[in-house]
């Protein structure tokens, strides 16, 4: 039950995403459908206690790093305790949050409080009508509000993620980045290229605004250099050269890093995925609930490990969507 989380190609894993809730306050077109949508019944979503359960066993087998994701994770009551929870667990050097912002006006200072180092906040429009067209919720001064509480309560790193297609706010690259250099707290914006992980299949590939067309518009505003950053990391970073600022691109359509990939996830069902795009879950729910002893669970997690593929095939024959959209699998 030690020793690295190790894969076929030899890449090792170091950074756990957990799915709190697959519910969400928004309806980002790039993820949810409209409608009734049939929700993960509540009886089948980990509790903290096989949470924190799943995450010890992975910290003993390398994982250093946790993000808590959704839908949104912040719907999720107590959650700062299960922040507090986590943060104690031997190995674990950080916790941190993928969340749209709505609830940190609240929250933010408690999940301060628990431990949470950092915060990703999702923010796709600067423009009220445009923002309200995206979410299909008419919330952008609050999730500007919850940004601000989250830097007044020391919430740092803010990463702002924008997922930025085509034909609907690609015009926002410049706006954007023009705003955060001008905000009081340093803010990292990171543009997202549009992935095939929607919940109403409306992904074509001439809806992704690509890599290439955003550090061109980018560069608008003053010359850009690269910045070497962990290649892990999913976001390449650049400055301006006159050092007003950093943003990132994470190019997950046009430049895959899946051979960097260090990342598995856990869902909220409790079912293991080793990749975004995996179509193959590996159940730990079932043998945390059947008195499966740490052994038995350690070596289902490695099997899961082991079985990843290279990567994804996106663009290419071959490709299959997921089943799950990306609010069930976890951002
Ligand atoms: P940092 O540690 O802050 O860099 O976090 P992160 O960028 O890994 O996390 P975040 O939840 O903010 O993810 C930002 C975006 O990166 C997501 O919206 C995805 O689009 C993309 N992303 C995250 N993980 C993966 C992954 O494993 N594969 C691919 N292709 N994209 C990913
Ligand atoms: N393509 C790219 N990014 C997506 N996200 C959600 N759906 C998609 C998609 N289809 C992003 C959100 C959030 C993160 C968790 O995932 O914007 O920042
Ligand atoms: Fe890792 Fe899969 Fe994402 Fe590639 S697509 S970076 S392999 S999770």
């Amino acid at each position: 039950t030690t020793g690295p989380l190790v894969d076929r190609f030899g890449r090792v894993v170091r950074k756990l995403r957990i799915s709190l809730t697959d519910r969400c306050n928004f309806r980002c077109v790039y993820c949810m459908p409209e409608g009734d949508i049939p929700w993960i019944p509540s009886e089948e979503i980990l509790t903290f206690d096989e949470i924190q359960r799943v995450v010890r066993l992975c910290a003993a087998m390398g994982v250093e790093k946790i993000r808590l994701t959704g839908g949104e994770p912040l719907l999720r009551p107590g959650v700062e305790e299960l922040v507090a929870r986590l943060v104690r667990i031997p190995g674990i050097r950080s916790v941190s949050m993928t969340t749209n912002g709505f609830l940190l006006p609240q929250k933010a200072a408690a999940l301060k409080a628990a431990g949470l180092s950092g915060i990703n906040i999702s923010l796709d429009s600067l423009d009220r009508d445009r923002f309200r067209q995206l979410t299909r919720r008419d919330e952008l001064d609050r999730v500007l509000e919850g940004i601000a509480a989250a830097a007044a309560a020391g919430l740092e790193p803010i990463k702002i993620n924008a997922v930025v297609m085509r034909g609907i706010n690609d015009g926002e690259v410049e706006t954007f980045l023009r705003w955060a250099r001008e905000q009081p707290v340093e803010l990292t914006v990171r543009f997202i290229e549009f992935m095939p992980l929607d919940g109403s299949n409306v992904w074509t590939r001439e809806l992704v605004y690509t890599a290439a067309e955003i550090l061109e518009q980018a560069q608008r505003i003053a010359p850009v250099e690269p910045v070497n950053n962990d290649p892990a990391d999913p976001a390449r970073l650049y400055r301006f050269a006159d050092g007003r600022g950093t943003f990132g691109i994470i190019a997950s359509v046009t430049q895959p890093f899946c051979a960097s990939c260090d990342r598995i996830r856990l869902t909220a069902d409790g079912k293991i995925r080793n990749c975004l795009f995996a179509v193959e879950e590996f159940d730990l729910r079932e043998l945390l609930r059947g008195g499966a002893d740490d052994a038995t669970l350690a070596a289902a997690i490695r099997r899961a490990v082991w079985v990843k593929w290279r990567g994804h095939l996106i663009d290419q024959k071959g490709f299959v969507k997921p089943p799950r959209a990306m609010y069930a699998i976890g951002g």
